[in-house]
């Protein structure tokens, strides 16, 4: 299937949550849960995708590639921008998120900043590129899972009896994911020395994030679910990884909401081929006609 070719722009939108609820899918509070998780997660990651690209800018020889890389740090910085409004809406509704952020940025902010814990110690200034490229590695693997869920969300209905303008923020975002989806992959590819390494350590960074995207979606789940007033949330909070997995398999089956755990698997296991390229990952028309007709996009004109 050829793909059209894009310029990547950062487009002007705008979303008024002040009458969204926060469980935002009717009867569904796991899956409103799971899904604002993301309010909280991405804007921290998507800020250190921006700098950890900028950094990586000067040592891109292609120059189509580098103009993608600083349409994707656009991008970025809008869903970033996007998403605090996200969770100023969460703190809005009475929903304490400080303990969860305090994890991500550590994350994004210490363990993976460009002196790692900061102890200099730990990086000699003859591994600083390889701590770049590494991290260019982990973006592209975390771009994995987010063009993959855009191409989920573009092709199930489940959002459409949900808030629309929490749906539209999601879905226009998603859609982008889905237009910038190969973008990541290209930069750690173009920077990696030789295709052995390239492969093996694009193996090796997913054997590590795999397990931390489900384990910081998960955990936004139970932080936001745990604050909820009604048993279900209570339950939700109290429930282990592994119980959440099911009831993502389940609740994915039953009422397509959130994708089910075994296609995050099965597309995962994708990743693991010589021959894996995100091109084939998704349908950049269908994303393109998605930001066409985003009620977010059409309210600036
Ligand atoms: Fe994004
Ligand atoms: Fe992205």
């Amino acid at each position: 299937m050829s793909q059209p070719r894009v310029e990547l722009k950062a487009r002007k939108v705008k979303f008024d949550l002040s009458d969204s609820p926060v469980h935002w899918l009717p009867g569904d509070v796991f899956s409103s849960h799971l899904i604002n998780g993301i309010h909280l997660l991405l804007p921290a990651g998507e800020l250190w995708f921006c700098r950890v690209y900028n950094k990586a800018l000067p040592h891109i020889s292609d120059p189509q590639l580098k103009e993608e890389v600083k349409g994707f740090i656009r991008q970025e910085g809008a869903h970033a921008q996007a998403h605090r409004h996200g969770e100023a809406w969460l703190r809005e509704h009475g929903y304490n998120v400080d303990d969860y952020l305090g994890r991500v940025n550590w994350l994004f902010e210490t363990l993976l900043n460009d002196m790692p814990l900061n102890k200099s110690w730990l990086m000699p200034k003859q591994m600083e590129k390889q701590w770049l490229i590494m991290r260019v590695g982990i973006v592209a693997a975390i771009e994995h899972f987010t063009g993959l869920l855009g191409d989920w969300c573009l092709n199930s209905n489940g959002w459409d009896s949900g808030d629309a303008v929490v749906a539209d923020l999601f879905r226009w975002h998603l859609a982008e994911e889905v237009e910038h989806r190969t973008v990541a992959f290209d930069l750690y590819e173009h920077l990696c020395a030789n295709n052995a390494s390239f492969y093996l350590s694009r193996q090796a960074i997913m054997a590590l994030v795999f397990p931390l995207f489900i384990y910081f979606i998960t955990e936004s789940a139970r932080s936001l679910a745990g604050q909820d007033s009604h048993a279900d949330g209570k339950r939700i909070a109290r429930s282990s990884v592994l119980r959440l997995l099911f009831e993502l398999e389940k609740v994915g089956r039953k009422k397509d909401n959130v994708p089910t755990f075994s296609f995050l698997v099965e597309r995962t296991l994708r990743w693991l081929s010589p021959r894996f390229h995100p091109i084939t990952e998704g349908n950049t028309q269908q994303a393109l006609d998605y930001i066409d007709r985003s009620p977010a996009a059409q309210a600036i004109g």
